[in-house]
């Protein structure tokens, strides 16, 4: 019999109603159209408005979707885990409020902070529990509201970020699913891209707050600097020593934090732009939520064996790569 292995079979993503645009952003601060499409590549981000509403609330809505779609009841599940940066609140973990809001109970759940990173580290965690027949049926949820700690006089971080979540089954399949995942940190990175305060080293206060200090600080060319390399190291990394060349990959799945940086992975992989997963233009970065957003958009084309490489790099820094085989 031939090795089972976690697979995604199922995935459904989230992306509230209201489009900021660039010529909304040119209204809140000194920049224009040109300067953020060239830098960049965003045209536009979604925000969820609503007062009380939060990461979960996105997440909780793919995860309905996707239990409906794969006609999975919400009591089949046995673990959730959800990569987040911006959880409803510092404890309990998201993943608990959103198997709340969708009526999944008494299963393993559980956040994963790793930022941009985040999907990948979920569900390549998710994926070893499934692989080792620990648990079944495993849901791993990407989800962000970013406009909840960015500045929105901060012309540099402001065009960036967007609101979003998506969502994945994964099961055990045959022949088909994750063959190898590389998962990488340096603490040290964390200098150039974090939040200052609401955690335990400076707890926030009437002073922090006004000081703003509960927005994203980012050193963005620093970021870059790290972040067009490593990325495309790592995607380098994981098809060599799975001995893939440029030719047998379908597609490059990557997170969606810069054009640039995109383009530098595909370039490095020997990929032509048609093979790229790119959304970026629509809802610029969502965080933990890119990767399964651009799997939801392009699952109808993908086929059942197509070979995938998901790649990311972001705030730690945290950066990896998983390469899988498309399940169906
Ligand atoms: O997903 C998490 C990981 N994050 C990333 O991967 C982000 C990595 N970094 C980046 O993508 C880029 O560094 C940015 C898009 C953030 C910035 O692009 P850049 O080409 O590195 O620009 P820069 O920061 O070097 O700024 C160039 C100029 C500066 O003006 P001066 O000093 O040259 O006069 C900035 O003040 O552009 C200015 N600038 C802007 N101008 C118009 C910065 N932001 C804006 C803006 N509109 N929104």
């Amino acid at each position: 019999m031939s090795k089972l292995r976690a697979a995604i079979t199922g995935v459904e993503a989230f992306l509230p109603d209201y489009v900021l645009t660039n010529a909304e952003l040119e209204l809140l601060v000194d920049t224009n159209d040109e300067w953020i499409v060239s830098r960049t590549g965003i045209k536009e981000r979604r925000i969820l408005k609503g007062k009380g509403k939060g990461t979960s609330d996105m997440g909780a809505a793919a995860v309905l979707q996707l239990l409906s779609k794969t006609n999975t009841e919400a009591s089949e599940i046995d673990l959730l885990i959800c990569a987040t940066v911006t959880g409803d609140h510092q404890f309990p973990a998201t993943a608990n409020i959103i198997c709340d809001k969708v009526g999944i109970r008494d299963v393993a759940s559980f956040d994963i902070g790793a930022a941009c990173s985040g999907f990948l580290y979920a569900l390549s965690t998710a994926a070893t529990f499934v692989e080792a027949g620990v648990y079944k049926k495993a849901i791993v949820v990407g989800a962000d509201k970013m406009s909840s700690i960015i500045d929105y006089s901060d012309r540099s971080t402001c065009v960036l970020f967007g609101d979003g979540a998506g969502a994945v089954l994964v099961e055990a399949r045959e022949n088909f699913g994750i063959r190898d995942s590389i998962l990488k940190s340096d603490g040290h990175g964390r200098q150039f891209l974090h939040q200052k305060a609401g955690g335990s080293v400076m707890p926030a206060s009437k002073k922090t707050v006004d000081e703003g200090l509960h927005y994203v600080y980012q050193d963005g060319k620093n970021v870059f600097k790290f972040a067009v390399t490593k990325m495309a190291d790592v995607a380098a990394e994981i098809m060599e020593r799975n001995g893939l060349k440029g030719e047998d990959v379908a597609w490059l799945v990557p997170h969606q934090a810069n054009q640039r940086i995109i383009d530098a992975t595909a370039r490095r992989m020997k990929l032509p732009p048609s093979q790229v997963m790119m959304n970026i233009e629509k809802y610029g970065n969502t965080t933990a939520a890119t990767i399964p957003i651009c799997l939801w958009e392009w699952e109808k084309q993908l086929n059942k064996g197509d070979k995938l490489i998901l790649a990311s790099f972001g705030g730690g820094f945290t950066w990896g790569a998983i390469y899988l085989e498309w399940a169906y």
